[in-house]
This record gives structure tokens, sequence and C-alpha cells, in this order.
């Protein structure tokens, strides 16, 4: 496992709040696990990680992430599997878009194999924090942010990246309701679409109000420029099914966060022989394949939202209905493919799993 963390130091806590944790309901994000990791960044270098009990932090008022948002951030997930290890899924790949995130905010590079030594000895200290119900899992939040106590306008010269974890259930209870964004704008041609950076969320807030409050559970994104293409939605991408092809908006703009668990659907439509295009998609595309039936299946992808049914897509006014969630083969399969991996009942044919324990 741990190769480049010879400097770490580990403080147990003496007063776990793991037996204070209520296993059926696990409201996601707000309950914490027992440990926290630490490590600075100053004089240009990184410092010696620290694993520490979970706890407050003090800042300078003038810390600089808080006024200008150089802030970064992953989410991942630890599972226990079926043999009882403790395994993370694709942890390579968000350590290689943390190190990109790093490089579009003018933050210090994370080293990738840092990141994924930092978040296993993490894991590893907190697995008795791994839930074990299907469904559940260990979810894994590494952030780095600007610490410099300095008011004037330019990339800070100290940080911290930290990661704690949190036992979640599902993120989404229940089939989705989005809504065609054509006013509001999350990501512009040029800008930090493509970085998983704090601002990018804090920017989706009052749009994604309005949303809610007109009966939407999230908003679809669509391209600042015309209002035309379909982008993305809050906190997953977006995967359609037209006359059985997989569709989803291609990453070739810097607009879209790149996905893992997207790109892990369509690694799997090609070991499947599922036919997939990652394109451009026009809202008309969509909303006339809904009224004539050649769209069949519409689902968001991400690591919180996991493999999440859209039912309704709402468009200028108006819902347009896609089929029951029992007709849909082709994200059943994959979906069921995908936990599957993570539990141990299917094969890792990809080499996806990270074996911390
Ligand atoms: N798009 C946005 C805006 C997200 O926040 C997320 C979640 O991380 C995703 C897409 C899906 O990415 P991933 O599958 O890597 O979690
Ligand atoms: C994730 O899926 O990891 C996300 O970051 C989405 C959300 C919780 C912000």
């Amino acid at each position: 496992m741990s190769t480049t963390l010879n400097n770490l130091s580990v403080t147990r806590t003496s007063d776990s709040k793991l037996n204070q944790v209520d296993w059926e309901n696990l409201p996601f994000g707000r309950v914490f696990s027992d440990h926290m990791l630490v490590m600075d960044y100053k004089d240009g270098a990184w410092q010696a990680p620290a694993i520490l009990p979970f706890q407050n932090l003090q800042l300078h008022p003038a810390t600089s992430a808080i006024h200008y948002g150089q802030s970064i951030f992953e989410g991942l997930k630890a599972y226990k599997n079926q043999n009882d290890e403790v395994v993370i899924f694709r942890p390579q790949s968000n350590a290689k878009r943390f190190r990109e995130s790093c490089l579009r905010m003018c933050m210090p590079e994370l080293p990738e194999e840092l990141f994924l030594d930092c978040v296993a000895a993490l894991v590893g200290v907190d697995s008795n924090w791994i839930p074990s119900q299907p469904g559940y899992s260990l979810y894994i939040r590494p952030f780095l942010f600007a610490t410099d106590d300095f008011i004037g306008i330019k990339p800070s010269e100290s940080y911290k990246f930290m990661i704690f974890t949190c036992p979640v259930g599902a993120y989404y209870s229940q089939p989705l309701r989005v809504k065609i964004e054509e006013r509001y704008t999350r990501a512009a041609e040029g800008g930090v679409g493509r970085a998983k950076t704090a601002g990018n969320y804090a920017a989706s807030l009052y749009p994604a109000k309005l949303g809610n409050k007109e009966g939407y559970h999230q908003l679809v994104w669509t391209d600042a420029k015309e209002h035309k293409y379909v982008e993305e939605s809050g906190t997953m991408n977006i995967v359609f099914v037209k006359n059985g092809k997989i569709i989803t908006p291609s990453e070739e703009s810097d607009t879209i966060l790149p996905g893992i668990t997207k790109r892990s659907v369509l690694e799997l439509a090609a070991h499947f022989g599922i036919p997939f295009e990652e394109r451009k998609i026009e809202v008309t595309e969509i909303i006339d394949g809904i009224k004539d039936g050649s769209i069949t299946d519409a689902f968001g992808a991400g690591t919180a939202a996991t493999i999440a049914p859209i039912q309704t897509i709402g468009f200028r006014g108006q819902d347009y209905e896609l089929p029951s969630l029992e007709t849909r083969e082709i994200s059943s399969k994959i979906h069921a493919t995908l936990d599957g991996i993570k539990a141990g009942t299917h094969s890792d044919v990809f080499n996806w799993i990270y074996k911390v324990i």
C-alpha cells in the first residue's frame, strides 16, 4: 500500500463516535468518521501528513480561500466487499482530476501517488466506519484550500490539504425530476467548469433553488453561449439512451466535469457491446426523442448520485415523462455491474478496485 507516507503521524481519538451512529438512518454528508487527515503546503513543499481526531479548524479571518475561492475538492467512495476487504473505486482517476483542478486553480499540484496514499491511510484508520449494507459506502472528501492570511489578489503561497470521510446511504432516494436550464449558466468556455472547484457549486445554488421551487430536484445545464446543448447536471453527468445507443455530452469543451462514473458507464457499455456516442446533444434532440419514443432512458452518473434514474425532464414550462424504470434494461445492467464490481460479486474486469486492506 503506502509508498510515499513514511512521514505520516497518526493520533487516534480516545472518544470514538462509532457507537453513536444510527446505521439505518444515514443522511448524506451529515455523519463524520472519527479521524481526518491534514497536510500543509508551505515554503514551496508539502509538509508531513497527520491523521488526527476529527475536529474543527481555526482560521485567520483573512484566509484567502474564504475571500477568493481558491478551493478544490474530490469525492470518492470506499466499500467493504463480500470478502470483508476494504476497497476504493478508481481512486487513481480522482487523484488525476485533483491534480488537474490544482493546475487550473493555480494551486500547487498534489502528486497523484501522495493523494492516493493519504486517502488509503485515512480509510485504513477509519475502516470500521464503512457501512456494509447494500447501497451504502464511506464517502471520502479530499480537499485543498488556500491559507495565506492576505487580502490582495494573488495565488496563495500556503495551502491546507485535508480529507475526511462520511458513512453514507443514497444521495437521491427517488427517480429525479430535472429541469433544462436556459437562463443561468454553470460554466462558460475558458472558465473553470472542468475543475472541481468550490465556486462552481456556489454559482449553481441560486438557479437550483429556483428549480427546486418549481418542483425539480436538479437542473440540467446547457451551454453558456446559446443554451442549445445539454451539458451536465448539478452533481452528476447526464446520459441518455436513444434507439438502443447510449449518448452523452462530450467533454471536449472545458465546461463539463470529466466524471469518473460516466467514464465507467461508457467503458462498461463498450465491454457489453452496447453502442455509445460522446458528442454534442441538442436539447431539442432530447425533447423530440422523448416525444417520439426514441429516447428510452435518462440517468445521472456521479459518485454521490451513483446511477440516478431521471423520470421527468422539464423544458419551457412543460414536463416530459420518460418510460418507467422497469423498462430500462441498459442502465439497470450497467448499474448492477458497477455495484457488483464494488461488492466483489462481479469480476473486476477493468482493474478499477483499489484494495486498502
Ligand atoms: N458533474 C458534477 C458537477 C459533479 O459534482 C460530479 C460529482 O462529482 C459529477 C459530474 C460526476 O463525477 P464523478 O462521477 O467523478 O463523481
Ligand atoms: C460527488 O459525487 O462526489 C460530488 O462531489 C457531488 C456532490 C456531493 C457535490
